[in-house]
């Protein structure tokens, strides 16, 4: 039986950038094959090439064992295939089922008008068999994150496709909606779809791939069957070296004096009566599922959100912060979990993202910004966080997902604030690179900064917090300290719902 798809010796450079050198790769019918690799690897540069999004310069792409050129995605679809972006395409404004069938909506009339009802009943159909409850007229603008990757999916599967590429589906989804997924994988891998699945998961592959491919530095380094094959070793074959920082880190156990103090704060359902405090050199961690909460504090106590009411204190003094200059005003900075909609300015380089946070500093008497002292900071931070980028002024759209989120690290850095607050800092981030943040996190406590860490990844919570606050639906329902600190009791607070009083 010839491959879905069979790529061999595959190139492609950017400029500057050799993304893709000889790379294989081999997707069967009714497989779901992992792609792994460290942030900037070329995995979704090679997928994009099979999609019809870029062109490849050298190599030989075969689909049923027939050589392919696609001069566009439209050529990709013909073949039947699919791919379903890293980061999300869709259009906010149109309602789901224009979503989907964009381009391609059903028409009435000799084909002067949409067909409105044919449009959302086919759309409807769809999503009934992926058995996702989501209204096909709804603005797409309006779902959430979850399901917007729902719709994806439903568009993706609207073509018919036989090959499906999901480029780190599960980044922004919660433990039942990666069980969905996963659901409909193994769904469409019984009708014989053959699948792509890249993540930066491992518990993730263990569970839905059958093969594993790695690659580094854009080379092809091995292909091996899943379950004979361990974690480590694919780590090893990502990164190239072992990793040795797997112990525990160590957690500060004297700690400095109040950094931050929040008394009774209520900022709209997801914030209710929140208090804690944050001493200088800890790692504050916060628990809890998603939806919990804990953006929203963050939020709120940086001025992004209003508060209804309650108190923040900074250095013991109150601080009336309304808004996210007042909250920088007082060292406090944010590193949203969103990094394209309040992180970056994708459109402008590496160099001005970084110190765009701060640029005060690097202005001369004469107005100019120092250019030589900027490109200095910026190198000192890709240096420091190892961001994969040919140069210092690369816009930044063009680095990969996982680099932009380094570049969303750096700039808070670079503002030198006394209070951070780190919402999901490894989201999209490498194994290699993640150590390297938990690294950060620990040299930068040890600086005296306090931190807050919202993780809803629990081992990475357990490893770098060195207390532990829980939180369920707005509310803190525990703490824990980094010795007593347990999955279970974690859960366990995270899922203590307040039983509705009766009024
Ligand atoms: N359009 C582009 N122009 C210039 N360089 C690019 C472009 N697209 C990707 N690159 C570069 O090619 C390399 C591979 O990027 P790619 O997005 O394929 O990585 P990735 O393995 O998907 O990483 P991540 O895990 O961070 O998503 C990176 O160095 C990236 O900066
Ligand atoms: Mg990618």
């Amino acid at each position: 039986m010839n491959p879905l798809i069979r790529v061999n010796k595959l190139c492609k450079s950017f400029p500057g950038v050799r993304a893709l050198h000889e790379v294989h790769f081999e997707l069967m019918a009714g497989e779901v094959h992992a792609l792994m690799g460290e942030n900037g690897a070329g995995k979704s540069t090679l997928m994009k090439i099979l999609a019809g999004v870029y062109t490849r310069d050298t190599g030989e792409m075969r689909v049923d064992g027939q050589p392919v050129e696609f001069a566009s995605p439209r050529d990709a679809q013909a073949m039947g295939i699919g791919i379903i972006h890293q980061e999300l395409q869709l259009m906010n404004h149109l309602s789901v089922a224009q979503n989907i069938f964009i381009g391609r909506e059903p028409r009435k009339g000799f084909g002067l008008f949409l067909d409105d009802d044919k449009l959302n009943a086919q759309a409807r159909d769809i999503l009934a068999r992926m058995h996702v409850n989501i209204d096909p007229r709804t603005a797409v603008g309006t779902l959430t994150v979850a399901s917007q990757q729902m719709v994806e999916i439903a568009k993706a599967l609207s073509f018919d496709s036989r090959v499906l590429i999901m480029d780190e589906p599960t980044s922004a989804l919660n433990d039942a909606e990666i069980a969905e997924l996963f659901r409909i994988i193994r769904q469409l891998k019984e009708r014989g779809v053959g699948i792509v699945y890249i993540s930066h998961k491992m518990d993730e592959l263990k569970q839905i791939s059958d093969r594993v491919t790695v690659m580094r530095d854009g080379e092809y380094v091995a292909t091996v069957p899943t379950h004979e094959t361990s974690v480590e070793t694919i780590i090893g074959m990502m990164v190239g070296r072992t990793l040795t920082d797997i112990a525990p880190a160590q957690h500060t156990e004297q700690k400095g004096d109040i950094a931050l103090e929040v008394r009774h704060l209520c900022a709209g359902p997801l914030v209710r009566d929140v208090s804690f405090e944050l001493r200088k050199g800890e790692i504050l961690g916060f628990a809890g599922l998603m939806g919990a909460g804990r953006t929203e504090v963050a939020r709120a106590v940086f001025g992004a959100d209003p508060i209804e009411s309650g108190e923040v204190f900074v250095k013991g003094a109150k601080a009336s912060i309304r808004h996210p200059c007042d909250a920088v005003k007082r060292g406090i900075g944010y590193l949203s979990e969103d990094r394209k909609r309040f992180g970056l300015a994708t459109g402008m380089d590496v160099e001005s993202n970084i110190v765009m946070s701060d640029l005060g500093k690097f202005l001369s008497c004469n107005m100019f910004l120092r250019r030589a002292q900027i490109r200095k900071r910026a190198l000192h931070f890709i240096n420091l966080l190892a961001i994969r980028t040919p140069s210092a002024t690369q816009p930044v759209r063009l680095l990969s997902g996982g680099n932009q989120q380094k570049i969303v690290i750096a700039k808070w850095l670079e503002r030198d604030c006394d209070v951070l607050f780190f919402d999901e800092p490894t989201r999209g981030i490498d194994v290699g690179a993640k150590s390297e943040i938990y690294k950060l996190l620990r040299s930068l406590a040890a600086q005296g900064k306090a931190i807050v860490m919202i993780s809803s990844e629990l081992p990475e919570i357990l490893r770098v917090s060195d207390r532990i606050v829980v939180m369920c639906e707005g509310r803190i329902t525990g703490e824990l300290s980094a010795r007593d600190a347990t999955q279970e009791r974690i859960m366990h607070l995270a899922t203590q719902r307040e039983t509705l009083k009766a009024a």
